[in-house]
């Protein structure tokens, strides 16, 4: 089975895809950092094909559509994973390039993505669209707007995606994730440098769970026990969501 993982560079898409390696699938590993991407390939040579993406770029998601529909015929699994922690700050001082920048690489990128590689797996009458999300999508957090609207954007389009790929046998489902990654550092120092020191306080006071606690559900939805689950947002680390 082939699984296509954006963001696989670092965080819970590299730590994703080593697993999903491991358990073994083959993986396409999409991200911007070419050495970050060969590091983990050759861990898995056999079963992980890195793929230069950078998803704010319309040509470089064409070029990486061309890769995969040449080098792999067909993909079962997309899980769309990438952000970029850009686009911090009040939203009155926030321009449209940064709005942009964000939207197509948290949101637009994935969904240009997704719709090419739908196209076989509605033929095959099989495969899944795995979306990362977060906590962001469902409540306003301070200096945080295009992130958050856009994984409020990204959680809506799954459902759509759920309801109308329901009959062609695809599936469609959302994951929030907690870990121990750059994204919420990023996020926690460029607020603190704005003056808002809070999210950088609790980090620290409350160390996040690493990425391998969070993969466990994106690898029960991938695997055939989860084939009957589809229009489902689920937290992968409920745990910590509360402190958090
Ligand atoms: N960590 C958390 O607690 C948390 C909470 C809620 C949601 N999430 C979500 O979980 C997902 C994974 O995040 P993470 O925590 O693992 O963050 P991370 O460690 O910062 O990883 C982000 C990944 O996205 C890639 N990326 C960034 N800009 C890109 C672009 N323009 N084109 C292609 N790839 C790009 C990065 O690779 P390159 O820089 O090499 O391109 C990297 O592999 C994200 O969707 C995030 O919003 C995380």
């Amino acid at each position: 089975m082939n699984v296509f993982v954006t963001g696989a560079s670092r965080g819970f898409g590299y730590t994703l895809c080593r697993a999903l390696a491991a358990a073994g699938y083959h993986v396409i590993a999409a991200a911007r950092s070419k050495d970050r991407l060969e590091l983990l390939q050759s861990e898995y040579p056999s079963r992980i094909v890195a793929l230069q993406l950078d998803l704010s770029d319309a040509s470089s998601i064409a070029d990486a559509i061309r890769f995969v529909e040449t080098e792999c015929k067909a993909v079962d699994v997309l899980v769309n994973n990438a952000a970029t922690a850009e686009g911090v700050g009040p939203i009155w001082e926030l321009d449209s390039e940064t709005w942009h920048r964000v939207m197509m690489t948290n949101f637009l990128g994935h969904v240009e993505l997704t719709r090419d590689l739908l196209k076989g797996m509605i033929a095959r009458r099989s495969g899944l669209i795995l979306n990362v999300c977060s906590l962001a999508a469902n409540k306003p957090l301070k200096y945080l707007a295009p992130y958050g609207v856009n994984k409020a954007a990204l959680k809506h389009y799954t459902l759509c995606l759920a309801h109308e790929l329901h009959e062609f046998g695809v599936r469609a489902n959302t994951i929030g994730i907690t870990a121990d990654t750059d994204l919420p550092r990023d996020h926690a120092v460029q607020k603190a440098s704005l003056g808002y020191t809070q999210s950088l306080e609790r980090l620290k006071m409350h160390k996040l769970p690493p990425a391998s606690e969070n993969i466990h559900l994106a690898l029960f939805l991938i695997s055939p026990a989860g084939r009957y689950i589809t229009s489902q947002y689920i937290e992968s680390h409920s745990m910590v969501v509360r402190t958090w």
